[in-house]
């Protein structure tokens, strides 16, 4: 069967796109999930299959001096909190929230972009930030049967789903909310396929808003756990990509680096051989000092999530 991230997703569009109009020890787990996966029957070559056909595409893809979003592609979310102590006011205010922050992200219009206007020339004048034409929308409409979810209600649910995947909830990009444990944020599929997988983030780093007894973490603070983690889901790896600086991230303008940046640099330093762009969404920095996605980012994300329309 082949999977296809947007004829699903589309269908079940509902609700115009917001945020769009203004409005250390911690690890990533995407490489492990990934690594447990590839073991799945079949996954590791229809893996390779949507990896050769985005690779394909991006050749025959420039957004560089794309003008306005006057199309957005728009991607339904349902969020899922499993084993959270809170109740659905607390739920759905923490969704919206991480929502609105995800779609100033990916658009650049994050408040903070002005942190990367303000040191961009002198330290990367060969790069440029992206600004996405996806956004995404908490659903509202047309859920599936079973979760006590009319049209009108978001697609919030607390307890009714278990794990990293439900069936019934394809054609989203789901968020399931539970505890991880082991330092982990967040983790998430590279390259997810919408037939009812997602991305996963521990309740203390989604969104912003402490509420019913669940505290926002002190240093991840900013919903950035989810900008990284949908970053994986739409195809982009981590900057260092396996490690070291003969390493490749597919993407064209993120500079190598060895590995991981965390915490906050505030200033240019170098550990291959160029500045490491360590403000860019997929490195490990505090949520305050990462505030990015390259246009090559946004390039391969956009050209996943339009290739897999054919
Ligand atoms: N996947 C990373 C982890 O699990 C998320 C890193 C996100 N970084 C952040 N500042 N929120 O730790
Ligand atoms: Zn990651
Ligand atoms: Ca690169």
């Amino acid at each position: 069967m082949k999977t296809s991230l947007l004829i699903g997703l589309l269908s079940l569009l509902s609700g115009a796109c917001w945020g769009q109009n203004p409005q250390n020890s911690h690890r990533c787990g995407t490489d492990s999930v990934q690594a447990l996966l590839m073991g799945l029957p079949g996954y590791e070559e229809a893996w390779r299959d949507r990896m050769e056909l985005l690779e394909d595409n991006i050749e025959a893809t420039d957004i560089s001096n794309r003008g306005e979003c006057n199309n957005p592609l728009i991607i339904p979310v349902a969020v899922h909190f499993q084993g959270v102590a809170i109740d659905q006011a607390c739920a759905t205010d923490m969704a919206l929230d991480q929502v609105e922050r995800l779609n100033l992200d990916f658009a650049g219009t994050n408040a903070d972009i002005a942190a990367w206007n303000a040191i961009q020339g002198q330290i990367w004048p060969a790069i440029n930030n992206g600004e996405s034409c996806i956004c995404f929308c908490l659903a509202s409409l047309n859920h599936p049967a079973g979760f006590g979810l009319g049209n009108g209600d978001y697609a919030v649910t607390i307890d009714q789903t278990a794990g990293d995947n439900d069936a019934a909830w394809s054609g989203y990009l789901n968020f399931w909310v539970r505890e991880i444990g082991g330092g982990t944020l967040g983790y998430s599929p590279l390259g997810g396929t919408g037939n009812g997988d997602g991305v996963t983030c521990g309740p203390s780093f989604f969104g912003s808003v402490s509420c019913g007894g669940n505290a926002i973490d002190g240093t991840y603070n900013l919903g950035r756990t989810i900008t990284h983690e949908v970053g994986h889901y739409l195809s982009l790896e981590h900057p260092w990509g396996g490690g070291g600086c003969a390493s490749n991230d597919f993407v064209n303008d993120t500079p190598v680096t060895d590995g991981p940046t965390f915490g906050c640099p505030a200033q240019e330093f170098i550990n291959c051989t160029d500045p490491v762009l360590w403000p860019s969404y997929m490195d490990y920095c505090d949520d305050q000092c990462m505030f990015m996605f390259s246009q090559g980012q946004v390039e391969r994300m956009e050209t996943y999530v339009n290739g897999s329309l054919t």
